[in-house]
């Protein structure tokens, strides 16, 4: 072999491992879990688990979305939690968001809040894919709030709408006295302020994860927060409360994630 033929067969090494990485970290799911143990967990509420994710973007793993819905059964959550974006704006497909919205209800309830990509649909495309997934069975939080009990504990969910605009005094009047209160908002960069407002958990979306993660740095951009965003992935203690957030699921402006595996985040109440 001369050099020249050498260089071409590395080269095409090179491309295919690349090519291969790159659907690897875009196309294999992850499962990311946490335990929030709090003095603001009861008794009552040990055990109890909540599947989040957020960002899917239309994105389908497996035909129908069976790994995902799989991966999500196999977690026996309580609820499951959509923190926006199941829907991409660009290249809208609610198909996608009914076939798996049907298979997480079918697992759990399931709450959730729509993104900036749903709030960006033309109209008549919204109206009709909120219907749908609400006819699906899942919970839409517009604004608003909802109680369930779990072990005789009561639990307050609220959510809004794609949150640009959240303020701490407008969230706090959907927080319950005496009830484990969660949040469902996408947008991770109020992280604080959902503890703030007196949250005791919230989830959020949005950052995918900063896109490309680097080592002992991090996620390197992301909506709102730019460069090196410091709210793209995990679990965030504040002095009153939590909040998680997904690195998401799906792509949207840009089509590749780097280091940064699609991932589906599973959180266990345990009491402090
Ligand atoms: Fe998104």
């Amino acid at each position: 072999m001369n050099r020249k033929t050498t260089f071409c067969l590395c080269a095409a090494a090179a491309v295919l491992s690349a090519a291969a990485y790159v659907t690897y970290e875009n196309n294999a799911l992850m499962l990311t879990q946490y335990e929030y143990r709090s003095e603001g967990v009861s008794e009552a509420l040990d055990g109890f688990r909540a599947v989040h994710l957020s960002d899917v973007h239309g994105k389908r793993f497996g035909k129908k979305n069976s790994r995902l819905i799989k991966l999500i059964s196999e977690q026996s959550p309580d609820i499951i939690v959509i923190s926006g974006d199941l829907i991409d704006s660009r290249h809208p497909d609610p198909e996608a968001a009914y076939e798996l919205v049907g298979g997480l209800a079918a697992i759990a309830p399931v709450y959730y809040v729509t993104g900036n990509h749903e709030e960006s649909l033309p109209r008549e495309v919204y109206i009709s894919a909120m219907e749908n997934i609400s006819a699906l069975g899942a919970h839409i939080l517009d604004g608003d709030s909802e109680k369930f009990y779990y072990n005789g504990a009561e639990v307050n969910i609220a959510g809004f709408k794609d949150s640009r605009y959240f303020t701490v005094s407008e969230a706090k009047e959907f927080v319950a006295d005496g009830a484990f209160n969660i949040l469902i908002n996408h947008r991770p960069q109020f992280a604080a302020g959902y503890a703030e407002a007196g949250f005791d958990l919230a989830f959020s979306g949005h950052a995918h994860g900063g896109q490309a993660r680097l080592p002992f740095i991090g996620g390197v951009i992301a909506p709102d927060q730019f460069l090196f965003p410091k709210y793209y992935e995990g679990l965030h203690r504040f002095a009153n409360g939590a909040t998680v957030i997904s690195r998401g699921l799906g792509n949207s402006l840009i089509p590749i994630r780097i280091n940064n595996r699609p991932e589906v985040v599973a959180v266990t109440l345990r009491k402090g």
